[in-house]
């Protein structure tokens, strides 16, 4: 038998778009001791439209958390060592409840969802072009992304969730809010509250001061009696009611970028990651200050990591479909089995002969904020095979990076020196080197792709009254990381570029 660890360790749930996990790290040595991982459903009953069950995603969690506890014991770790659990989450993404019962009122519609794009197209004609007091307040433009607009669509659409809100029984959520009110008794006591990161996408919040926003309720048409409590991201919220953690304090809670950030340890002004999931969303801290984009980028919270403690800003760049393009090749073309199968189809065609794709199936996020534009592929010709399909897939993911790091290299003034990678994807290799040649500067991954994750555990660990993790800035010179060197030369990735931005140009307002 293995040597039994001692020392605290802390639990993460993460709660992706396409996947949840829970992990344990020792606070100590942020060693990964043990995980499981759970794919979520997506479901898309109309077109357009994106839908997941909330209890699919609570029971993901607690299959998540009891099957971790079972892998822990076998390993000879004693799970009352696990002093505290922190959640991250997909973002945006919308749930409203019955507090009486716990039910869900509807399925959760899911940030890549774009019924809401006429009510976003409305909206904007609404708003003074000189004084938008929506970018203002929240650093968001009006688009399908964010939480209002689709709380807006439950609200006029959905009957049961027009009467529990009439009887004050409802209750919105993000996912963290969702899931913290879950685990914490729901029905029996369950706490309502979010953390500054995810109240910063909701497009109620104002990101000045911290707190929701009578004029932009106003605006969206949202009762603010049933938004959830503001706090900071890194405190006890309340504890687990259930399961082999029961007791154990909830005392982390951070959007998965932002989480990411911190797992990455970017705490300075300037520092940047760019994490690959369902989407692709690269953040820069810009430290205490708000910075307001002139390229399509927004302006969010990064964390505030204790209720005393300063919040932090960052300027994103979001990209809406990035690992999602592999899902849909394996499961809408069935041209791969596994999404891992990815890069040796794509190492096949070694080039995509000119062939690209826009995945644009949402639309387009950053830099361009267009709803209307639509996924497609050109430049096909008879010798085109789903080699070439799969290698523009790939492509895609990185010319779409390229896109939101000049867009913030430009509102930055100072260009990024090289790109601080994490997430599933990075671990297809051929994906960080195309990255790094379409970038021209190297890519820089750690050993340990789980930043999301470790983020979540460093907030929930450092909290006041857990206090198990220390935050003071480490020496990272000993973290273990790999660097992608760009190979080609930079004149022949401008040329892809160009053709790129040319197909992106086509995919442009193709629904009106
Ligand atoms: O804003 C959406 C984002 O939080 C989703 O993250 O990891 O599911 O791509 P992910």
């Amino acid at each position: 038998t293995k040597k039994a660890v001692v020392g605290p360790l802390v639990g993460a749930v993460d709660q992706g778009t396409s996947s949840t996990r829970f992990l344990v790290f020792n606070s100590k040595t942020a060693e990964l001791l043990s995980h499981h991982q759970v794919e979520i459903t997506q479901q898309f009953p109309k077109e357009g439209w994106v839908e997941q069950d909330p209890m699919e995603i609570l029971q993901s969690v607690h299959e998540c958390i009891e099957k971790t506890c079972e892998k822990l014991r076998q390993l000879n770790v004693d799970i009352s060592n696990i002093k505290a659990i922190g959640v991250s989450n997909q973002r945006e993404t919308t749930v409203v409840w019955d507090k009486l019962t716990g039910e869900p009122l509807y399925n959760a519609v899911v940030w890549l969802d774009l019924r809401t794009q006429s009510t976003v197209e409305d909206l904007r004609k609404c708003i003074p072009v000189r004084n938008n007091f929506v970018k203002a307040k929240t650093g968001l433009p009006i688009s399908t992304y964010f939480s209002a607009v689709k709380l807006r669509w439950l609200l006029a659409n959905v009957q049961k969730v027009q009467k529990a809100v009439e009887e004050k029984r409802a209750l919105f959520g993000t996912i963290d809010s969702w899931l913290l009110w879950s685990l914490t008794g729901g029905v029996e006591g369950g706490v309502h509250c979010t953390d500054v990161t995810n109240a910063s996408r909701t497009m109620l919040f104002n990101i000045h001061s911290l707190k929701w926003d009578k004029e932009l309720c106003e605006f969206f048409g949202i009762p603010v009696e049933i938004l959830p409590n503001i706090r900071s991201s890194s405190e006890i919220y309340g504890l687990m009611k259930t399961g082999a953690l029961e007791g154990v304090p909830l005392s982390g809670c951070l959007g998965d970028q932002s989480a990411a950030l911190v797992g990455q340890m970017c705490f300075q002004d300037g520092q940047a990651k760019n994490t690959y999931g369902t989407g692709c969303f690269l953040l820069c801290n810009t430290g205490h200050k708000c910075v307001f984009s002139e390229h399509g980028l927004l302006t969010t919270v990064a964390y505030k990591l204790g209720r005393d403690k300063p919040v932090c800003y960052a300027l994103e760049g979001s990209v809406a479909i990035a690992g999602e393009v592999v899902r849909w090749l394996r499961d809408n073309l069935g041209i791969i089995k596994r999404s891992e199968e990815i890069e040796k189809l794509a190492k096949e065609a070694g080039t995509s002969y000119d062939c690209y794709f826009v995945p644009a199936f949402s639309g387009l996020y950053a830099p361009y904020w267009d709803s209307s534009a639509r996924g497609i592929i050109c430049g096909l010709t008879q010798f085109t095979n789903k080699s070439h399909i799969a290698f523009a897939a790939l492509e895609a993911v990185c010319f779409q990076t390229r896109e939101i790091l000049d867009a913030m290299n430009r509102d930055c003034g100072i260009p990024l020196s090289h790109l601080q990678v994490d997430g599933g994807m990075t671990g297809n290799r051929l994906l960080m080197q195309l990255q790094a040649d379409i970038l021209c500067i190297p890519v820089v991954k750690p050993s340990m792709p789980e930043t999301t994750a470790l983020g979540a555990a460093m907030a929930a660990g450092a909290a006041e009254g857990v206090g198990v993790w220390s935050l003071e800035p480490k020496d990272l010179s000993a973290v273990l990381m790999e660097r992608f060197e760009p190979q080609i030369k930079a004149e022949e990735s401008e040329i892809r570029y160009s053709t790129w931005k040319k197909a992106v140009m086509r995919s442009m307002g193709w629904v009106t």
